[in-house]
C-alpha cells in the first residue's frame, strides 16, 4: 500500500466524534506511517488548548492557525493526518489535501457522533444548551463538503478496528 500511496498522506476528515484520531492512530500503525493530529499540533504551536484559543482569540484566529498548521504538516511527507472537524471546510486546505494526499471522510450518524462527543467535553462548538441541534446544523452544512473527499467510509458504532480494516481494503 505505501508504494501505491507514494509520497501522499492519508487525511481523515469528518465531524467531531467521527473517530478521526482513534482510527487515524491505528491506521498509521498498520501502514507503518507516522500519525499526526492537527488539533494537537495547533495546541502545541499556540501553547494553549483549543478551548482557550477559541475563548481568548476567537474561532477565526483558530481557523487561521488550523489552515497554516495543516499546510505545514502536508509538507512533511507521507503520514496519516487526523484533521479537526472544520478543517476541510476551508477551500485552500481542500486544495492542499488534494495535492498531497488522499482524503477519507469518516461518516457517522447523529446518534453515534453524539454518544462519542459526550465522552469528552472539550469541543467549544458544542458548549451550548443544544449540542445535538448544533451537530445537526453542522451535518447539513458540512456533509456536502466532506462528500468531496476521495473516499467515504462509514464509521460504525463499536470497534474502530473494523473501520480501519475497511479503509485498508479501500485504499
Ligand atoms: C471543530 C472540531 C474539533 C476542533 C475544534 C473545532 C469543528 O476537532 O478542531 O473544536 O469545527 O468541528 P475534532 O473534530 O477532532 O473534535
Amino acid at each position: 500500500i505505501s508504494r501505491r500511496l507514494g509520497v501522499r498522506s492519508i487525511v481523515l476528515v469528518g465531524l467531531m466524534g467521527a473517530g478521526k484520531s482513534t482510527v487515524g492512530r491505528r491506521l498509521a500503525q498498520k501502514l507503518g506511517l507516522p500519525f499526526r493530529d492537527a488539533d494537537n499540533e495547533i495546541e502545541a504551536a499556540a501553547g494553549m488548548s483549543i478551548p482557550d484559543i477559541f475563548a481568548i482569540h476567537g474561532e477565526a484566529h483558530f481557523r487561521d492557525g488550523e489552515r497554516r498548521v495543516i499546510a505545514r504538516l502536508l509538507q512533511e511527507g507521507p503520514m496519516v493526518l487526523a484533521t479537526g472537524g472544520g478543517a476541510f471546510m476551508n477551500e485552500e486546505t481542500r486544495v492542499r489535501v488534494a495535492e498531497n494526499g488522499i482524503s477519507i471522510w469518516l461518516r457517522a450518524d447523529l446518534d453515534v457522533l453524539m454518544r462519542r462527543v459526550r465522552k469528552r467535553a472539550t469541543r467549544p462548538l458544542l458548549q451550548n444548551p443544544d449540542p445535538e441541534g448544533t451537530m445537526r446544523q453542522l451535518m447539513d452544512k458540512r456533509h456536502p463538503v466532506y462528500a468531496q473527499a476521495n473516499l467515504t467510509v462509514e464509521s460504525h458504532e463499536g470497534p474502530h478496528d473494523r473501520v480501519v480494516a475497511e479503509i485498508i481494503k479501500a485504499l
